[in-house]
């Protein structure tokens, strides 16, 4: 259910039968399809309805009230989701859980709470399908955030180191490694700076991305590493790159643990190395010509880092349109479509594009599973509302310059209190199609927070 449900997941536990037929579930992080099959006292279908009704009125109760099922996973002819179809509909109604606010083997999955198994199932099938081999959204978009790059998910703040470390998992424990090496989409080895993936939205000579450079020194820390190594230095600056190096005490750099914890922590600019790279030397997969795994950037080797973009995270995904870093799709469904064709420029980026791409050719019910996953699961609807914790003050943006007095114009996000706005915030594609309902920041309002407004204005001489 992901966030779907305020908290996450459902807890608590169910019980179904009495005597030695009992059976009692413990539902915390459970899909529903498994609360279902645990619950069963076995699997003939009156047994599997009655489980379906208490499991069913049990999540239905940690379900946001102002969820709405997503309007972009429509598919009418699939009777699995054909319930969201044409708008946007509550996944669960105020009247919903009727009969069954405590759960019993008599009250019925009907009506208002049947649309909430429908998307409750729907998002279970559509993250099942998200991490599936044929899809692999889940190599790049990795759990708990649906991104590695991030402190967490590059360090595993906050999360045990896993044991025995799988091969292709970056380390957790220190020192940490921001690269790795793996095997490209074009079969051949390459180190590239974990989190950034080319996965062809633009040509590449286009759009360098973590490929640039700022200043002589280059975004990438594959590059960086190489030249430190001796690699090929051209159109860099050698001097700048050499003082960053020396930061380096014993090839490790002591960077803070966490904004909160301030020892100091060993950040090497070391690689691990990916799946069918830990080989002892006698053949290696995909014609790799590195025949043994070694951990450091080898100068001249192969570093995929042109066109490589920061994987985002797609919590909240809803409201992040428009989609990719050059704003180039306008929904969802649109971003499915990208990845379909293993992106847009497979040919003309072959030998660049990441290996997680492929060319995905999925039933469409499971093509829709995957969107509404994406667009109602994993909204957090307390951020929909801008409720309780993601409440605000006002907020002044920039907002582009007065073409007269070449000062900053600043838009203000108007404030919202703890209850939050009566409309949820609205998509892009809706603000697109000049829908008035809901909330659209629009940075039509003057930014009225005193001291802030009149920022760009040079302080009045003493
Ligand atoms: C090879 C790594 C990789 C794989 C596999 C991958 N993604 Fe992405 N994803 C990215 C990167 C990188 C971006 C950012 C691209 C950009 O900004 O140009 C992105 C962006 C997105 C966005 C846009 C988010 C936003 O706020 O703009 C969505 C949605 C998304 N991916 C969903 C998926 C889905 C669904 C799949 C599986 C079908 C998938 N991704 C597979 C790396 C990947």
């Amino acid at each position: 259910m992901v966030d779907l449900t305020q908290g996450g997941i459902a807890t608590g536990t169910l019980t179904n039968g009495a005597g030695g037929n009992r059976k009692v579930v413990n539902v915390a992080g459970l899909p529903l399809q498994d609360c279902i099959a645990l619950l069963a006292l076995n699997n003939n279908a009156a047994q599997l309805a009655v489980a379906t009704n208490l499991c069913t009125a049990h999540y239905a109760k940690f379900i946001d009230p102002g969820a709405v099922a997503g309007a972009q996973a429509t598919l009418a002819t699939d009777p699995f989701l054909n319930q969201v179809t044409p708008a946007a509909q509550p996944v669960l109604p105020n009247d919903a859980i009727g009969g069954c606010v405590t759960p019993s083997a008599t009250c019925t999955v009907t009506g208002n709470l049947a649309k909430a198994k429908v998307t409750l199932l729907a998002i279970d099938r559509g993250l099942n399908r998200f991490f599936a081999g044929n899809t692999a959204c889940g190599v790049c978009h990795v759990t708990p955030q649906f991104t590695l790059q991030t402190v967490a998910g590059l360090t595993g703040f906050g999360a045990a180191a896993p044991l025995p470390e799988p091969p292709g998992l970056l380390r957790k424990a220190p020192p940490e490694r921001p690269m790795e090496r793996m095997v490209a989409f074009n079969g051949a080895a390459a180190v590239y700076d974990a989190g950034f993936y080319n996965i062809g939205i633009r040509p590449t000579p286009e759009d360098l991305m973590i490929g640039d450079q700022i200043g002589g020194v280059p975004l990438a820390f594959s590059k960086l590493a190489e030249i430190i190594a001796g690699g090929d230095a051209t159109g860099f600056d050698a001097n700048k790159i050499g003082r960053i190096a020396a930061e380096f005490t014993g090839g490790l750099l002591q960077i803070p643990t966490s904004p909160t914890n301030l020892a100091p922590r060993p950040w090497s600019l070391d690689l691990i190395c990916g799946p069918g790279l830990n080989g002892n030397g006698n053949g290696e997969p995909n014609n790799n010509p590195i025949p043994r795994c070694v951990t450091n950037v080898i100068p001249g080797e192969r570093l995929l880092r042109h066109g490589a973009a920061h994987t985002p995270t797609l919590r909240n995904v809803k409201f992040t349109g428009p989609y990719f870093h050059n704003g180039a799709k306008m929904n969802l469904n649109q971003v499915f479509e990208t990845y379909a064709t293993a992106g847009h420029m497979t040919t003309l980026n072959f030998n660049n594009l990441d290996a997680g791409m492929r060319l995905i050719n999925i039933a469409p019910e499971e093509k829709a599973a995957v969107i509404e996953m994406m667009e109602t699961g994993l909204t957090d609807w307390r951020v929909a509302f801008e409720k309780g914790k993601f409440d605000h003050p006002e907020i002044c943006v920039p907002n582009g310059h007065d073409p007269v007095t070449g000062e900053t114009k600043l838009a203000g996000i108007l404030p919202v209190g703890s209850d939050g706005n009566a409309n949820r915030l609205q998509t892009f594609e809706e603000q697109l199609n000049g829908v008035t309902t809901g909330r659209a920041q629009t940075l039509a309002d003057d930014c009225t927070v005193p001291d802030v407004s009149d920022i760009d204005v040079p302080p009045a001489p003493l």
